[in-house]
């Protein structure tokens, strides 16, 4: 079965549910004392790292969510308070809404989970609220499996529909989906034509749902799933093509390379391999969703959106040759390279 897309894109449930970040990324920056840090001293996310003893990854990720929510100026990577943010968003000003904040922050887990990935303290939490944790060691319980792939199912549905309008496909005829979720992907892209293949490579729980998705979808002759942990064991080969949707911006750079070199490794001598992930730009254009998503990634994983020269330069370093991006669906582009024949 083909879906077709629905009349308007998915953009507007994107800015929708991003917008959850604009409290926390206050309040957190309140209890933080990051206003009064920038107060006067404008400082980059690295000298502020340093400075305060803060994560800088974290930090990287938060400063251009207040600039773009009008709290911060960024002079080419070096943040200043607004009027704004002085008037309203320092402690002990008159105006401070500091009690607001306050309030608001110790209602909220994902203010609890950004101070965490700021200050580097964890505390224990439910494993679902950082699933990278689980995805790490391997171990996801189907409770877990099924509310995240659910989760996941949502936000990319309509951009896996979106990118088989887009993205030329005609070349590629089996395709490893790696850490492919529900399936949706592969079924969408089964449903370009009879003669596309493609397996979801996933941890076992996954697998087991991943199943039920393609079963309702009616392409079980053409998607299968391979139950692989990609850190832990040998990637199959014979695939033309391996596609990873939303998977490194949960991981660091190091990670991400050793995910390159699998993929690298285990394609077909032609092959490509495709990035499916929203792109940050320095250029500062970046659409609020797209920022306040790395945001979100450095919540719940070790990783963050990545810019278009992070992944090229990923990519080459593992040996892929003619990269490219191209704009697929809604705020996704896809990066894709390839395994020189
Ligand atoms: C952010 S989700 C992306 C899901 C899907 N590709 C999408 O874009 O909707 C990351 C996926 O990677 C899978 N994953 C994480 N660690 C893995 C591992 N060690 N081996 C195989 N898959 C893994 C997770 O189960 C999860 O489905």
């Amino acid at each position: 079965m083909t879906l077709e897309l629905p009349i308007v894109d998915d953009t507007g449930v994107w800015g929708a549910w991003m917008s959850m970040l604009n409290v926390p990324a206050i309040s957190v920056a309140m209890e933080l004392k990051i206003f009064e840090s920038l107060d006067g001293q404008p400082a980059s996310a690295e000298d502020l790292a340093t400075q305060m003893g803060y994560q800088e990854r974290a930090l990287k990720a938060l400063l251009p969510v207040l600039s773009h929510l009008g709290f911060l100026n960024d002079y080419n990577g070096a943040y200043q308070l607004t009027a704004s943010a002085r008037s309203y968003l320092l402690n002990d000003s008159e105006f401070s809404w500091g009690g607001v904040f306050r309030r608001e922050g110790r209602m909220l887990v994902r203010h609890k989970l950004l101070v965490e990935a700021i200050t580097g303290k964890k505390e224990v939490h439910d494993g679902r609220d950082r699933p990278a944790e689980s995805w790490e060691s391997g171990q996801v319980d189907i409770q877990m499996a099924r509310e995240v792939t659910a989760f996941m199912h949502s936000h990319s549905q309509a951009s896996a529909v979106g990118m088989t309008k887009s993205i030329d496909f005609s070349s590629i005829n089996r395709v490893l989906d790696v850490g492919g979720g529900s399936g949706c992907f592969a079924i969408a892209l089964a449903g370009m034509r009879d003669s596309m293949r493609c397996t979801v490579m996933e941890l076992p729980a996954i697998c087991e749902l991943a199943q039920e998705y393609i079963a309702n979808a009616g392409v079980s002759e053409q998607v299968d799933t391979i139950t692989i942990d990609m850190f832990r064991a040998s990637w199959p080969e014979g695939y033309d093509a391996h596609f990873f949707s939303n998977i490194f911006h949960d991981w660091s750079f190091e990670t991400c390379r050793e995910l390159a070199n699998q993929s690298f490794d285990a394609l077909l001598p032609g092959g490509r391999i495709l990035l499916h992930e929203m792109l940050l730009h320095d250029s500062g254009k970046v659409p609020y969703p797209v920022i306040a998503f790395s945001l979100l990634m450095t919540i719940g994983t070790m990783g963050q959106q990545f810019t278009l020269p992070q992944l090229i330069e990923i990519l080459e370093s593992a040996g892929f040759t003619n990269i490219s991006s191209c704009h697929s669906y809604g705020y996704y582009s896809v990066v894709s390279g390839e395994k020189p024949v």
